[in-house]
């Protein structure tokens, strides 16, 4: 028997090619098949009429700018209820201090620059953080202005101070914040260090040298 010839009329007749010593049958597509490219067809000019030429809803890029824009709002929010007041209370909160004091023990944060102590020393030496168990703040030392700086980092860069909400989150740095606070009383005498910045955060200017064209008064 012929097997390129079909035995009955249903039965698909074989293709003559071989390829490999494999042949094919002369089929039909499915109708299924078909129907689901048909539908692909469909689908992608709807939603190339759609998104592209009319410009109907929104891309992905867009969505996710949305989300990220009203993730910021509300940790504005968030921060606008942070106050010197809260902060105090969380430097007495046992939990809040706990992970506070695990964030900032963690090998490679504030204890590498500022010490275990909070002295800004390591055994005697001198570490690159300034210490931040005394009363004297280069940024100031309300709770908010040490939460800023720590939130946003020195001013200057160079000095190696991060921007640590960006590492940590607001939540973090507002515990890490509390056990710095901890160290600390409540309406402690807080003195400026030499180099601070002015305040409004200008860029420290040195003080107008007095005129030499201005004979100094004699000494009596
Ligand atoms: C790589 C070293 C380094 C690390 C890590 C580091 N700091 Fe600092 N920190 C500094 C330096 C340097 C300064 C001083 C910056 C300046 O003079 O502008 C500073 C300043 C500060 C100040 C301001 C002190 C003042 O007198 O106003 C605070 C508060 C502070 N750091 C807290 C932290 C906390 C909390 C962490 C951990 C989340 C941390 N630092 C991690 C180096 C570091």
């Amino acid at each position: 028997m012929d097997p390129n010839k079909p035995t009955s009329s249903n039965e698909p007749t074989l293709r003559d090619h071989v390829y490999d010593g494999i042949q094919e049958y002369d089929q039909k597509l499915p109708n299924w098949w078909l129907f689901t490219l048909y539908i692909a067809i469909v689908w992608f000019v709807l939603n190339w009429v759609f998104y592209y030429q009319l410009g109907f809803g929104s891309s992905d890029t867009a969505v996710i700018d949305q989300a990220m824009a009203e993730m910021q709002v509300a940790r504005d929010k968030q921060m606008e209820t942070i106050t010197d007041k809260k902060l105090w209370e969380m430097s007495r909160d046992p939990a809040v201090l706990a992970a506070g004091k695990a964030t900032f023990m963690t090998p490679g944060m504030c204890v590498t620059c500022h010490g275990t102590e909070l002295n800004g020393m390591l055994a005697g030496a001198k570490l690159p953080g300034l210490p931040l168990d005394d009363q004297q703040w280069k940024y100031g030392g309300t709770p908010t202005e040490i939460f800023k700086i720590v939130r946003k980092g020195s001013p200057d860069i160079t000095k190696g101070m991060a921007a640590w909400e960006i590492v940590l989150g607001v939540k973090k740095v507002s515990e890490v914040v509390a056990y710095v606070l901890s160290h600390h009383h409540e309406g402690e005498p807080i003195t400026k260090a030499p180099d601070s910045p002015p305040a409004g955060g200008a860029a420290v200017a040195p003080a107008a040298p007095a005129t030499s064209t201005t004979p100094a008064s004699p000494v009596k």
